[in-house]
Protein backbone atom coordinates (compact mmCIF):
# COMPACT_ATOMS: atom_id res chain seq x y z
CA UNK A 1 0.00 0.00 0.00
CA UNK A 2 1.03 3.65 -0.77
CA UNK A 3 1.65 5.93 2.57
CA UNK A 4 -0.96 7.98 2.04
CA UNK A 5 -3.81 5.70 1.19
CA UNK A 6 -5.95 3.43 3.30
CA UNK A 7 -8.91 0.75 3.75
CA UNK A 8 -11.94 0.00 5.33
CA UNK A 9 -12.21 -3.23 4.78
CA UNK A 10 -16.09 -4.29 5.68
CA UNK A 11 -17.24 -8.23 5.72
CA UNK A 12 -20.62 -9.56 7.09
CA UNK A 13 -22.56 -12.33 5.64
CA UNK A 14 -25.45 -11.74 2.43
CA UNK A 15 -27.51 -9.01 3.40
CA UNK A 16 -26.15 -7.53 6.62
CA UNK A 17 -26.14 -4.58 4.87
CA UNK A 18 -22.85 -4.09 3.84
CA UNK A 19 -23.07 -2.59 0.29
CA UNK A 20 -25.98 0.28 1.49
CA UNK A 21 -23.34 1.04 3.85
CA UNK A 22 -20.01 0.63 2.06
CA UNK A 23 -21.44 2.89 -0.39
CA UNK A 24 -22.66 5.92 1.30
CA UNK A 25 -19.87 5.53 3.59
CA UNK A 26 -17.22 5.89 0.13
CA UNK A 27 -19.68 8.80 -0.67
CA UNK A 28 -18.90 10.80 2.83
CA UNK A 29 -15.30 10.18 2.39
CA UNK A 30 -15.07 10.53 -0.72
CA UNK A 31 -13.03 6.95 -1.24
CA UNK A 32 -13.56 4.13 -4.08
CA UNK A 33 -16.17 1.41 -3.03
CA UNK A 34 -15.37 -2.22 -4.25
CA UNK A 35 -17.94 -4.77 -3.98
CA UNK A 36 -15.96 -7.71 -4.38
CA UNK A 37 -19.19 -9.88 -4.60
CA UNK A 38 -20.32 -8.50 -7.59
CA UNK A 39 -17.21 -10.18 -9.36
CA UNK A 40 -18.00 -13.75 -7.98
CA UNK A 41 -21.34 -13.25 -9.19
CA UNK A 42 -19.61 -12.19 -12.56
CA UNK A 43 -17.94 -15.75 -12.51
CA UNK A 44 -21.15 -16.86 -12.19
CA UNK A 45 -22.84 -15.32 -14.02
CA UNK A 46 -20.50 -16.62 -17.11
CA UNK A 47 -20.46 -19.98 -16.08
CA UNK A 48 -24.81 -20.00 -16.01
CA UNK A 49 -24.57 -18.69 -19.30
CA UNK A 50 -22.43 -21.19 -20.19
CA UNK A 51 -24.78 -24.36 -18.94
CA UNK A 52 -21.66 -24.97 -16.65
CA UNK A 53 -22.85 -25.89 -13.30
CA UNK A 54 -21.23 -23.63 -10.58
CA UNK A 55 -20.48 -26.56 -8.18
CA UNK A 56 -18.33 -28.46 -10.55
CA UNK A 57 -14.36 -27.38 -9.90
CA UNK A 58 -12.89 -28.55 -13.09
CA UNK A 59 -15.32 -27.43 -15.51
CA UNK A 60 -14.82 -24.00 -13.27
CA UNK A 61 -11.57 -23.76 -13.65
CA UNK A 62 -11.54 -24.68 -17.60
CA UNK A 63 -13.23 -21.59 -18.33
CA UNK A 64 -11.61 -18.91 -16.17
CA UNK A 65 -9.18 -17.37 -18.93
CA UNK A 66 -12.52 -16.79 -20.96
CA UNK A 67 -13.45 -14.39 -18.52
CA UNK A 68 -11.72 -11.04 -18.58
CA UNK A 69 -12.98 -8.74 -15.81
CA UNK A 70 -13.39 -5.17 -15.50
CA UNK A 71 -14.80 -2.43 -13.02
CA UNK A 72 -15.29 0.69 -13.74
CA UNK A 73 -17.12 3.36 -11.32
CA UNK A 74 -19.86 5.67 -12.85
CA UNK A 75 -20.96 8.60 -10.34
CA UNK A 76 -19.53 6.88 -7.83
CA UNK A 77 -21.53 3.62 -8.66
CA UNK A 78 -19.21 0.27 -9.21
CA UNK A 79 -20.56 -1.30 -12.64
CA UNK A 80 -18.73 -4.17 -13.69
CA UNK A 81 -17.99 -5.03 -16.86
CA UNK A 82 -17.78 -9.05 -17.69
CA UNK A 83 -15.88 -9.79 -21.36
CA UNK A 84 -17.12 -5.94 -22.63
CA UNK A 85 -20.62 -6.20 -21.14
CA UNK A 86 -22.33 -4.20 -18.30
CA UNK A 87 -23.57 -7.30 -16.04
CA UNK A 88 -23.94 -4.96 -13.27
CA UNK A 89 -28.00 -5.99 -13.05
CA UNK A 90 -27.64 -9.15 -14.45
CA UNK A 91 -25.78 -10.42 -11.44
CA UNK A 92 -28.49 -9.46 -8.66
CA UNK A 93 -30.90 -12.73 -9.16
CA UNK A 94 -31.12 -15.18 -6.44
CA UNK A 95 -29.51 -17.95 -9.01
CA UNK A 96 -26.52 -15.74 -9.65
CA UNK A 97 -26.08 -14.90 -5.72
CA UNK A 98 -25.95 -18.74 -5.30
CA UNK A 99 -23.62 -19.43 -8.35
CA UNK A 100 -21.52 -16.50 -6.73
CA UNK A 101 -21.53 -18.59 -3.12
CA UNK A 102 -20.53 -22.11 -4.96
CA UNK A 103 -17.55 -20.77 -7.33
CA UNK A 104 -16.17 -18.76 -3.90
CA UNK A 105 -15.71 -22.26 -2.61
CA UNK A 106 -12.94 -22.54 -5.37
CA UNK A 107 -9.44 -21.56 -4.93
CA UNK A 108 -8.41 -20.85 -8.73
CA UNK A 109 -11.07 -18.37 -8.87
CA UNK A 110 -10.75 -16.80 -5.47
CA UNK A 111 -7.02 -16.34 -6.10
CA UNK A 112 -7.80 -14.61 -9.46
CA UNK A 113 -10.08 -12.37 -7.91
CA UNK A 114 -8.28 -11.62 -4.94
CA UNK A 115 -5.33 -10.29 -7.43
CA UNK A 116 -7.76 -7.87 -9.07
CA UNK A 117 -8.87 -6.47 -5.61
CA UNK A 118 -5.31 -6.10 -3.98
CA UNK A 119 -4.61 -4.29 -7.32
CA UNK A 120 -7.40 -2.01 -6.95
CA UNK A 121 -6.29 -1.41 -3.26
CA UNK A 122 -2.55 -0.35 -3.65
CA UNK A 123 -3.78 2.15 -6.38
CA UNK A 124 -5.69 4.40 -4.06
CA UNK A 125 -8.20 3.99 -0.79
CA UNK A 126 -10.98 1.77 -0.72
CA UNK A 127 -14.18 0.54 1.21
CA UNK A 128 -14.20 -3.01 0.46
CA UNK A 129 -16.91 -5.35 1.12
CA UNK A 130 -16.98 -8.71 0.68
CA UNK A 131 -16.73 -12.36 3.03
CA UNK A 132 -12.94 -12.12 3.49
CA UNK A 133 -11.70 -8.42 3.36
CA UNK A 134 -10.74 -8.17 6.31
CA UNK A 135 -9.22 -11.32 7.13
CA UNK A 136 -7.36 -12.19 4.20
CA UNK A 137 -7.85 -9.60 0.52
CA UNK A 138 -6.27 -6.63 2.85
CA UNK A 139 -5.35 -7.82 6.29
CA UNK A 140 -3.32 -4.91 6.82
CA UNK A 141 -6.33 -2.47 6.40
CA UNK A 142 -6.52 0.58 8.77
CA UNK A 143 -10.41 -0.26 9.73
CA UNK A 144 -12.08 -3.39 9.62
CA UNK A 145 -16.10 -3.91 10.23
CA UNK A 146 -17.51 -6.96 10.53
CA UNK A 147 -21.66 -6.37 10.36
CA UNK A 148 -23.93 -8.73 10.71
CA UNK A 149 -27.68 -9.15 11.52
CA UNK A 150 -30.00 -11.69 12.73
CA UNK A 151 -30.85 -13.98 9.84
CA UNK A 152 -34.97 -13.14 9.94
CA UNK A 153 -33.90 -9.28 9.64
CA UNK A 154 -31.69 -10.61 6.67
CA UNK A 155 -34.26 -12.51 5.27
CA UNK A 156 -37.19 -9.87 5.37
CA UNK A 157 -34.57 -6.94 3.73
CA UNK A 158 -34.11 -9.17 0.89
CA UNK A 159 -37.47 -10.71 0.27
CA UNK A 160 -38.51 -6.63 0.42
CA UNK A 161 -35.54 -6.54 -2.68
CA UNK A 162 -37.18 -9.44 -4.03
CA UNK A 163 -40.22 -8.13 -4.52
CA UNK A 164 -39.48 -5.17 -6.01
CA UNK A 165 -37.29 -6.48 -8.33
CA UNK A 166 -40.33 -9.05 -9.67
CA UNK A 167 -38.51 -11.69 -8.36
CA UNK A 168 -41.34 -14.75 -6.89
CA UNK A 169 -39.87 -16.06 -3.67
CA UNK A 170 -41.80 -16.49 -0.03
CA UNK A 171 -40.14 -15.27 2.79
CA UNK A 172 -39.86 -18.57 4.22
CA UNK A 173 -37.98 -19.08 0.86
CA UNK A 174 -35.58 -16.53 1.18
CA UNK A 175 -34.63 -17.07 5.03
CA UNK A 176 -34.00 -21.03 3.82
CA UNK A 177 -32.01 -19.75 0.68
CA UNK A 178 -29.95 -17.26 3.15
CA UNK A 179 -29.38 -19.91 5.70
CA UNK A 180 -27.55 -22.32 2.65
CA UNK A 181 -25.43 -18.48 1.60
CA UNK A 182 -24.37 -18.43 5.25
CA UNK A 183 -23.42 -22.12 5.67
CA UNK A 184 -21.72 -22.16 2.13
CA UNK A 185 -19.85 -18.96 2.71
CA UNK A 186 -18.73 -19.94 6.63
CA UNK A 187 -17.75 -23.41 6.32
CA UNK A 188 -15.92 -23.29 3.06
CA UNK A 189 -12.29 -24.56 3.25
CA UNK A 190 -10.96 -21.39 1.62
CA UNK A 191 -11.06 -17.87 3.08
CA UNK A 192 -14.32 -18.35 4.91
CA UNK A 193 -16.44 -15.75 6.33
CA UNK A 194 -14.97 -15.01 9.72
CA UNK A 195 -14.78 -12.23 11.57
CA UNK A 196 -11.18 -10.49 11.31
CA UNK A 197 -9.03 -10.09 14.52
CA UNK A 198 -9.62 -6.70 16.25
CA UNK A 199 -12.84 -5.38 13.77
CA UNK A 200 -15.40 -3.91 15.37
CA UNK A 201 -18.39 -5.97 15.19
CA UNK A 202 -21.97 -3.89 14.62
CA UNK A 203 -25.05 -6.06 14.87
CA UNK A 204 -27.47 -4.19 12.67
CA UNK A 205 -30.33 -6.21 13.42
CA UNK A 206 -32.22 -3.14 15.13
CA UNK A 207 -30.35 -0.21 13.40
CA UNK A 208 -31.31 2.02 10.97
CA UNK A 209 -28.60 2.52 7.85
CA UNK A 210 -28.14 6.30 9.15
CA UNK A 211 -26.80 4.21 12.72
CA UNK A 212 -24.98 1.80 11.38
CA UNK A 213 -23.17 4.57 8.84
CA UNK A 214 -22.71 7.00 12.35
CA UNK A 215 -21.06 4.55 13.93
CA UNK A 216 -18.74 3.44 11.36
CA UNK A 217 -17.76 6.86 10.67
CA UNK A 218 -17.36 7.42 14.78
CA UNK A 219 -14.55 4.69 14.09
CA UNK A 220 -13.01 5.78 11.14
CA UNK A 221 -12.61 9.72 12.40
CA UNK A 222 -11.58 8.45 15.63
O1 LIG B 1 -22.00 -10.11 -1.23
P1 LIG B 1 -22.65 -10.93 -2.33
O2 LIG B 1 -23.96 -11.55 -1.90
O3 LIG B 1 -22.80 -10.19 -3.60
O4 LIG B 1 -21.62 -12.15 -2.59
C1 LIG B 1 -21.95 -13.25 -3.40
C2 LIG B 1 -21.14 -14.45 -2.98
O5 LIG B 1 -19.78 -14.27 -3.32
C3 LIG B 1 -21.13 -14.76 -1.48
O6 LIG B 1 -22.19 -15.62 -1.11
C4 LIG B 1 -19.79 -15.38 -1.25
C5 LIG B 1 -18.93 -14.84 -2.35
N1 LIG B 1 -17.94 -13.84 -1.89
C6 LIG B 1 -16.77 -14.30 -1.35
O7 LIG B 1 -16.59 -15.51 -1.20
N2 LIG B 1 -15.78 -13.43 -1.00
C7 LIG B 1 -15.98 -12.12 -1.14
N3 LIG B 1 -14.99 -11.28 -0.79
C8 LIG B 1 -17.19 -11.62 -1.66
C9 LIG B 1 -18.18 -12.51 -2.01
Amino acid sequence: MKNDIFAIAIDGPASSGKSTIAKSISKKLGILYVDTGAMYRAVALFCIRKGISTTDEDAVNSVLDEIDMDIETIDGIQHIILNGEDVSDKIRTQEVGQGASDVAVFFNVRERLVEIQRNIAKEESVVMDGRDIGTNVLKDAQYKIYLTASLEERASRRYAEYVAAGENFTLEEVKAQLAIRDKNDMEREHNPLTKAEGALEIDSTNMSIEEVENAILDYVQK
